[in-house]
């Protein structure tokens, strides 16, 4: 009996540990901007990180829940969304090139709502790749789609009120290989058709009618064919976007990419802004993600004929010397819901 209360007492002892542990762990007393060694000591939404030999400081590190700060009641092309760049190019692997940080699970989880993904063909399934010559090799794959597909999958589920966007940078060739892997993953449930996408540069649906509908992931890929053949949009039809890489940082700099029309052209709803180099640098996206990024909107907004970006692509987002890519995203989701340069004053 003795034994037994001690054992007891020794259960109680450990689950107050352990629930003390995973309290503290939760989030810190530290506020944005306070120096820090460690996430856990920052409070709620912000994480610790380096810029450049600066010491660390707290950082913002989640989105703001634009749906529920202002409302879900507008056109899809009236809110912006945070984008990865080459989002599955995750560090870990070696003399693989990468561009983020963090896993696909946990940039959803942070308010990322826009991925681009390379594809390719390889050992007769699909891959993410950071490849060459529309080759996929054995030193430049990352992950198979289907397991990406699913983690996307469980996240849609997760979260009801979400709406994820795809670009695909699409080397595909196998007839119908991308279509299968949606198949294959559950995604096709969340399908957006191609048939209700705006053309000649029309407003989007409503994002609440696209919750209802269960629309709510929309796949844009690089290659023409693809809509007439397996119905996924030709991403030049609906969007258009501004040169990525070293022009791409230059704060002064916003002209469109090769494959985009114009970005002065009306006819297509949705507009991304590309803000990474070419050589992706972690310590170097701490700046990039900072006043320069905020610097490049504004610039891209001027050279779209006053119009501001749904999507802002980013290397290692979470990066940044203070409020970094999410408030990049609040000041755009502000100016398009209501014209005011952070969505909180909305
Ligand atoms: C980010 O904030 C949302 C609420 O806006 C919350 O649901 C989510 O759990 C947060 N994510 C992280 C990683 O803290
Ligand atoms: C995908 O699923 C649809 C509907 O279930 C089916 O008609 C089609 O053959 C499938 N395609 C592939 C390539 O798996
Ligand atoms: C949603 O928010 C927008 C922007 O503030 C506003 O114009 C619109 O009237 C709101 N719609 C509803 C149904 O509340």
């Amino acid at each position: 009996m003795a034994r037994l209360a001690f054992s007891f007492a020794v259960m109680i002892l450990i689950m107050f540990h352990f629930s003390s542990i995973s309290f503290a762990s939760s989030y810190g007393s530290f506020q944005l901007g306070d120096q820090c060694s460690s996430d856990v000591e920052c409070g709620v939404g912000l994480g610790c990180f380096k810029c450049g030999i600066d010491v660390a400081r707290c950082v913002r590190s989640n989105i703001t829940d634009q749906y529920s700060v202002v409302n879900n009641s507008m056109p899809f092309n009236k809110y912006a969304f945070l984008t990865t760049h080459n989002s599955y190019a995750i560090e870990g692997l070696p003399l693989h090139v990468s561009t983020q940080e963090d896993s696909i699970v946990q940039q959803l989880n942070s308010g990322v709502r826009a991925l681009m993904l390379d594809t390719y063909d390889y050992e007769g399934d699909v891959w993410l790749c950071h490849s060459l010559d529309e080759k996929c090799f054995d030193f430049t794959k990352f992950n198979r789609a289907i397991d990406t597909f699913k983690e996307i999958f469980a996240f849609l589920t997760a979260n009801p009120l979400e709406i994820v966007t795809l670009f695909l940078e699409d080397y595909v060739t196998s007839p119908n290989g991308l279509t299968k892997v949606f198949n294959d993953s559950g995604l096709k449930k969340f399908w957006f058709p191609v048939q209700n996408m705006p053309k000649g540069g029309q407003d989007w649906p409503l994002v609440k009618d696209m919750v209802a509908n269960n629309h709510r992931l929309i796949v844009f890929t690089s290659a023409k064919s693809k809509q007439e053949t397996e119905g996924i949009a030709y991403q030049w039809n609906y969007v258009l976007e501004n040169q990525y890489g070293d022009n791409g940082v230059e704060p002064n700099e916003c002209s469109n990419r090769e494959e985009s029309v114009l970005l002065t052209d009306k006819t297509k709803a949705l507009v991304l802004v590309n803000h990474f180099s070419t050589v992706p640098v972690k310590v170097l996206s701490c700046k990039e993600n900072s006043k320069h990024l905020i610097d490049t909107i504004q610039t891209c907004y001027l050279a779209a004929g006053n119009r501001w970006a749904n999507f802002i692509a980013v290397n290692f987002y979470k990066r940044s010397d203070g409020g970094g890519t999410f408030q990049a995203v609040d000041k755009l989701n502000g100016e398009l819901l209501c014209g005011r340069d952070d969505v909180h004053a909305c």
